[in-house]
């Protein structure tokens, strides 16, 4: 039951009706909440009547944990705006709940390597219980910025370089959050963000330009705010970038005519911080804060976040006749239809609908057990044995907090243990031997231990806004501390904490095992810990692609074609051209991939038909393809299939290879299993640039595989 059975969108019009200017321009207006002094926060409540409060008291809330809100103090501002207010319009809490609440999951780039959107729909339902049970009625996630830029510290909230874990990830978020009943007094409402492009911030640098063609902007930046709108998300916060010299926030293209006419989008679009004040004080697209509120309420914003533009120029701008009555009432009327439809009016107040602790804390776990990522295994070196001597050491040898990730502004330290702890509870007969930058004695570790193991990241302060990173290189400290210890002889395992994708090619051989942890959250270190053991599988894929070396970046493995035999990514075609004289095309681990203790074979990768007529898939029917998997290794595992397509001819160059389905399989040892994928009008086809979506005939390749370097192929053709 998606939508309310009574008619909202009549009831906003008669409420529209009755409200005065001054209450309009109110309801397009979010303020900072000032919890410190709630009798001055109840005052300019009663004076601006504000449709929105948020609840951070920062632009930039993800860099600071925050003072939780408490529900009375909730229900006291919400008392003003209910009951001593004459329009009585209840008004929408915001906070950005990113990847949980008091209870920390992995952060986004990270949990979408579980490749398990099943769980993390249930990871954000249970986020919901914990945020909604504060009084947060609107959370500022998903953020589906689909990002090539490992170095923008904010590829870390968003689901990575694939438009189709985009979508994924969306719908996941999105129903967690807003549950199948709208207007229950427990869902929330998200907010898609940030429409559109910012992940492409040149550089990697944050709030920075962005260029983007159309072709590209349709077929790898809106996929994934297409499956919010199919989801029916509540609202939308538009961008802080411009594109291609247009900021978003002042465009009625991507706001109105891309937003509204094409994706179909019929909820609320908030601006970002400060973004309105932005058009004028830094992008130099608006003279000042007058033209500013005139050019955003246009192009499609509706609601202004903390700028106070609409607040002090609408009553201008009508006056002037430089915006309409008409276009003031849309904007009011988007936010009354989504208050209603979210059933504001009948719950107004904040109530804690209370959750289990306990299974939320499990299902953190198994979320950040399922995202972990073992990227190297020599010698088959993991699982760890139990009663190894382990020369102990990396900069985050104590850590747990630093792995909750950006945005936590209310977790709860309390639950947090760090791996030193987690190591000496889960395997007390672990000997761990402690080295570090002033005692890295090889000859010591030679005599004293079985392996070296070095926990290594970064902290979430580096990761997240406004920390964009020049050198992702691993921190040269710890690698000189490694490089001494290793001249022990003895095996190096590597446990990486670090949200983003990290260059380490030049450092990778010194490691003869990798588990790639990202941020886990709260149950950071007994996940990893878990794995390290061998008491979970390893079973994450890698979500974006890890280089070399920056001056790879970008780097992703849905690339177009290059214009002669150069392919770099997939392997150097022709060694006289090669992409880089000094480095290799490739990246270090490729999207996808993953190993796991055991090992699969994927085989008899069949289609059932070699030509398809292009109006039997026209009229919505699929193809099938079918394979199956064995589990030939000597434990149980998860095996990842990935099906990547390649249309390969087109009107426009198609990319190498796009990911269009997965399964995840338990197989126990010798298991083997008969599986299927279905393919499509989508599959096949793509967005023209200008929006259109076109299916052309032509032959298809079809990579099967564990990540995107997949090999076994099959051709068919579109007839
Ligand atoms: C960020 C948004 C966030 C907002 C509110 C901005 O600085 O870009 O992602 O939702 O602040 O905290």
């Amino acid at each position: 039951m998606k939508s309310n059975v009574f008619d909202y969108k009549q009831r906003a019009i008669d409420i529209v009706s009755k409200m005065t200017l001054r209450e309009k321009i109110g309801q397009v207006t979010q303020i900072v909440f000032n919890v410190d002094n709630i009798n001055e926060a109840c005052e300019t409540i009663r004076k601006i009547q504000p449709g929105s409060l948020i609840l951070c008291w920062s632009p930039l809330g993800g860099k600071e944990e925050q003072r939780s809100v408490r529900i009375e103090e909730l229900n006291t501002a919400q008392k003003v705006a209910v009951e001593e207010t004459e329009c009585h319009i209840p008004m929408l809490f915001g906070r950005d709940v990113i990847h949980g609440h008091h209870i920390a999951f992995p952060v986004p780039l990270t949990m979408v390597q579980s490749f398990d959107f099943d769980l993390i729909n249930q990871a954000y339902d249970s986020i919901r219980q914990e945020a909604i049970s504060d009084g947060v009625k609107w959370t500022f996630a998903p953020m589906l910025d689909m990002s090539h830029e490992p170095r923008w510290g904010r590829i870390v909230e968003g689901p990575g370089e694939d438009p189709y874990l985009g979508e994924l990830f969306a719908k996941a978020c999105i129903n967690g959050f807003q549950t199948d009943n709208h207007s229950d007094k427990g869902a929330m409402l998200a907010c898609a963000k940030h429409f559109v492009g910012y992940g492409a911030s040149e550089g990697g640098r944050d709030y920075n330009h962005t260029e983007i063609s159309d072709y590209n902007l349709y077929n790898n930046y809106l996929p994934a705010f297409r499956s919010a709108v199919d989801c029916e998300v509540a609202t939308m916060m538009s961008a802080f970038n411009d594109i291609n010299g247009v900021p978003v926030t002042g465009s009625k293209r991507i706001l109105t005519y891309v937003l509204r006419d094409e994706l179909g989008f019929n909820g609320f679009v908030l601006s970002d911080w400060g973004g309105i004040y932005q058009l004028y004080a830094h992008q130099g697209y608006c003279e000042n804060s007058y033209e500013a509120a005139k050019s955003s309420l246009t192009a499609g914003v509706d609601m202004d976040m903390t700028c106070n533009c609409f607040l002090n120029n609408i009553e201008k701008l009508l006056e002037d006749q430089e915006i309409t009555v008409q276009e003031l009432d849309t904007a009011v009327l988007r936010i009354l239809e989504t208050k209603l439809k979210f059933g504001l009016f009948e719950n107004p107040y904040a109530e804690n609908i209370g959750y289990n602790k306990d299974e939320h804390l499990a299902l953190a776990q198994k979320l950040a057990q399922e995202s972990i990522v073992l990227l190297k295994n020599n010698k088959n070196i993991l699982p760890l044995s139990r009663n190894a001597k382990v020369a102990y050491c990396g900069n985050f040898k104590d850590e747990g907090i630093e792995m909750v990730g950006t945005w936590s502004l209310d977790f709860d330290r309390g639950l947090i243990k760090n791996f030193r702890e987690t190591i000496n509870e889960e395997a007390p007969d672990i000997d761990l031997i402690d080295f570090d930058d002033n005692n890295c004695s090889a000859e010591d570790c030679a005599s004293n231990t079985d392996c070296i193991l070095a926990i290594i990241g970064e902290k979430r302060e580096v990761t997240g806004e406004a920390s964009s990173l020049a050198d992702i290189s691993l921190p040269k400290s710890q690698i000189k501390m490694l490089k001494q210890l290793k001249q022990s002889g003895k095996p190096l395992i590597g446990v990486f904490c670090f949200a983003r994708p990290m260059a380490f090619g030049k450092d990778d051989d010194l490691f003869d095992a990798i588990l790639w942890c990202g941020h886990g959250g709260t149950k950071a270190a007994a996940a990893a810990v878990s794995v390290l053991l061998g008491d979970s599988e390893p079973q994450g894929r890698l979500s974006a692609s890890l280089p070399h070396s920056v001056g790879q970046i970008p780097l992703y493995y849905n690339a177009l074609p290059g214009s002669r035999r150069i392919n770099g990514y997939y392997g150097d075609i022709d060694p006289s051209i090669k992409n880089y004289y000094d480095c290799v095309g490739a990246p270090n681990y490729p999207f996808g991939y993953g190993l796991s203790y055991t090992s699969f074979k994927i085989s008899d990768f069949s289609c059932e038909r070699e030509k398809v007529n292009k109006q039997y898939i026209e009229s919505g029917k699929k193809i099938k393809v079918t394979f199956s998997v064995e589990n030939t290794g000597t434990r149980k595992g998860i095996c990842v299939p990935q099906l990547y397509i390649r249309d390969l001819v087109g009107s426009r160059m198609r990319p190498l290879r796009s990911l269009i389905d997965f399964k995840r399989i338990a197989l126990e040892i010798g298991e083997i299993v008969q599986c299927e994928f279905e393919i499509g009008l989508k599959q096949m086809g793509f967005y023209s640039e200008t929006g259109e979506f076109l299916l052309e005939k032509g032959k298809f390749e079809l990579y099967l595989g564990e990540d995107c370097l997949a090999n076994q192929k099959i051709v068919f053709e579109l007839i």
